[in-house]
């Protein structure tokens, strides 16, 4: 940037650009765009966890008046690549997990495609299924690697050798279940394909246009060019919408077999449970070696997940101990047990979020048994380097936000014991938790400039806006990228018409697409200046090395966390949560804000509510709505405090700044369990942690 306005955009608190579109109901979700004629699909979902399809009969709603066709494996179009199971949608009449589609209804109300679908008579040949994780499950294998592309297992040093020597040793296995992503917009598209049949649309609610382009194309055999996807305004996302599921291709499988007519397709809440992804139940056992002051001198963290048996997700839930502390000797690995069981997916911090809660609780149990404050043992183990790699770090300010946290809170003078406070019937306790992410970039996003008669910046770039404020962030990039006023910059986002962007995951997408923002105005600058004419336009692409090369780049921060536990019902209350990020610069300090508090209550809602309850017999969650299956909600939210230290990153890239999107969940959990057992003594290793475990 060579020169920037007299007021920079990017710091300020902006309120969200699009925020009084969006309350006031005149921002378009995927379902309501006002199409002409649409048809609505009713999905058919099998009710056995493995087996086969062995007849359908489609009559009853076939009869059925307003249904315009019948989907079923006997007749459904022959995809052109069908080697991803998860969208071979319709290809066989194999089943491989409850709750997957069967056969679909079109027709022209949302109510008669429910019913018709109703009236699909599926008979099954059925086989024996297994849906249960357990530790030692006769089929676990190693994968090739895991989420992020990173190896399956590592090993430094003689990690065994370092336990059975080392003065203290923890060794416990922690658990956490089987959770769904449930943004408040259900995972929806509509599919218009037009009238020669060679082009398709998708209104979409998704973290990637192009990702979802790139995917549903080739399943069909189309030149991406030839698939659109538009998603301006998402409804929330948390992972499980970082790709293209089944819905997407049964939908414009759908829109085909009725020509000229888009489809809507909004999956229920139910549905929801089955088809979109979730977060693989975690056994994890830990095993900590240090001396008497607690000096880690070994730490092993061995998980064990799951994943479906027609596609693997292996979530790097291991992956945080390789790096978080000194210790000459370590080892991770991870196994997972094949199920007849949905394909598990992202959710926000996948690996991260279970693994940081495992390895921050067995910290915490550490520092019980040496007798060192949690905070004081965490900073006996802080890596000058990372152990990882050697390399250098980029911006590690863990001991910054343990000890400026630990001051705020009002963390010193806690009687450490547990148990010791009480007050009348609750007692009380205090947790404290690390939080790391790693600081991902996506590479090869492209931004266009074009200055309009209307003398504005009109910005395009196909990134997501989930709800997270990344448009406005974004605006205020493009404007002091190109040193103008924000009145004088229009971003326009969620489309693949528009220049090629990356997936809003990773907390990945202010830096990867920011980048592309910041390339496109050096290039347009460069070549029409500071006073372009009307229809000057230019491209930029963000770099390979937008993060500089060499160095670890994380993002660190602390939870402190007070929590009250009943003592005769064991009620949990937490009536104060504090999280200190360091996240390099931040671009929109109101937003961020947002972004942290946000994590804040899901990892809360870890700790406490989330989790979905397999029935074994039959294979399905049993949970699967939001009466039942229960999140954080504003009455158990009281003191909620999230902020970060000012600075920027050096090597984060040209704005400085690293992700703020799922820092907020890693660690919460643990400190609220961690919380829990100074205040009563009782220490439960598996989330979440429900009254009974503390009577
Ligand atoms: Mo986040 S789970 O990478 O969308």
């Amino acid at each position: 940037m060579t020169t920037t306005p007299s007021t920079p955009s990017v710091g300020r608190p902006l309120t969200r650009l699009e925020g009084e579109a969006k309350v006031t109901g005149l921002a378009p979700y995927a379902y309501e765009y006002a199409l002409t004629d649409p048809l609505y699909l009713g999905p058919v979902l099998s009710t056995v966890a493995r087996g086969r399809v062995s007849a359908v009969d489609t009559a009853r709603a076939e009869e059925l008046p307003g249904v315009r066709a019948v989907l079923t494996p006997a007749n459904a179009e022959r995809l052109a690549d069908t080697e991803d199971r998860e969208f071979a949608v319709l290809q066989s009449d194999e089943v491989s997990f409850r709750g997957q589609f069967v056969a679909a209804v079109v027709a022209d109300t949302p109510e008669t495609a429910r019913e018709a679908a109703g009236l699909v008579d599926v008979a099954y040949e059925t086989l024996a299924h297994d849906v249960t994780l357990t530790a030692d499950h006769p089929r676990l294998y190693r994968p090739e690697e895991v989420n992020t592309g990173v190896e399956a297992d590592t090993e430094q040093g003689d990690p065994d050798a370092a336990l059975a020597r080392a003065a203290v040793v923890v060794d416990r296995t922690y658990r956490t279940p089987m959770e769904h992503n449930n943004p408040m917009e259900p995972h929806t598209t509509v599919a218009l394909w037009d009238e020669g049949g060679g082009r398709l649309t998708l209104y979409d609610s998704t973290q990637g246009a192009h990702p979802v382009r790139h995917t549903v194309a080739g399943v069909f055999g189309l030149d991406p060019e030839r698939v659109r996807v538009v998603a301006p305004y998402v409804g929330g996302g948390f992972g499980s919408k970082g790709s293209a599921h089944a819905h997407n291709v049964l939908a414009a499988m759908a829109a085909r077999a009725v020509p000229g007519r888009p489809v809507k397709f909004a999956l229920t809440r139910q549905q929801m449970f089955s088809l979109v992804g979730y977060r693989t139940p975690t056994i994890q056992r830990l095993r900590l070696g240090a001396d008497r002051d607690g000096r880690l001198d070994a730490v092993v963290h061995d998980v064990v997940e799951q994943t479906s048996k027609i596609k693997e997700f292996a979530e790097q839930s291991g992956v945080c101990t390789r790096m978080m502390y000194a210790a000459p000797h370590r080892r991770t690995t991870h196994r997972l047990a094949p199920l007849d069981a949905p394909i598990p997916f992202w959710m926000r911090a996948p690996g991260e979020a279970p693994g940081m809660y495992a390895l921050e609780s067995a910290m915490d149990e550490l520092a019980h048994e040496c007798g060192v404050d949690p905070v004081e043992l965490r900073l006996r183990n802080e890596p000058p380097v990372d152990p990882s790699t050697g390399e250098p770090w980029s911006d590690r300010a863990l001991v910054r936000c343990l000890r400026e946290g630990a001051e705020r809170f009002g963390w010193h003078g806690r009687d450490p014991a547990p148990g010791a406070r009480r007050e009348g019937d609750w007692l009380v306790g205090t947790g404290v938790a690390s939080a790391m992410y790693p600081h991902m970039v996506n590479p090869g996003s492209v931004a266009e400039i074009r200055y309009g008669e209307d003398r504005r910046y009109h910005v395009g770039i196909g990134a997501a806006d989930i709800g997270t404020g990344a448009l406005t962030a974004l605006t205020q990039i493009a404007a002091d990228a190109l040193g103008r006023p924000l009145s004088e910059v229009v971003v326009s986002i969620g489309d693949t018409d528009l220049p090629e962007a990356s997936v809003a995951g990773g907390s990945s997408g202010t830096t990867s697409w920011g980048a592309a923002l910041v390339a496109a105005a050096r290039v347009f600058r460069a070549e029409h200046g500071e006073a372009p004419a009307p229809g000057a336009s230019a491209r930029g692409t963000a770099p390979e090395d937008t993060a500089t090369p060499g160095y670890s780049q994380y993002s660190f921060g602390a939870h402190f966390v007070e929590a009250r536990v009943h003592a005769d019902t064991g009620e949990i209350r937490v009536p104060r949560m504090l999280g200190l990020f360091s996240v390099g610069r931040v671009v929109n300090p109101r937003t961020a804000r947002s972004q942290f508090l946000g994590g804040m209550v899901m990892g809360l809602s870890m700790a406490l509510y989330e989790q979905s309850v397999v029935d074994p017999a039959f294979g399905h969650v049993v949970n699967h709505d939001l009466a039942q299956y229960h999140v954080a909600v504003h009455a158990d939210v009281s003191g909620l405090e999230a902020d970060w230290l000012e600075g920027e990153d050096p090597h984060a890239g040209p704005l400085g700044s690293r992700g703020v999107g799922e820092i907020g969940i890693v660690g919460t959990a643990a400190a609220v369990a961690n919380a829990c057992h100074h205040a009563t003594g009782v220490r439960v290793r598996n989330l979440p942690l429900t009254p009974d475990l503390f009577l």
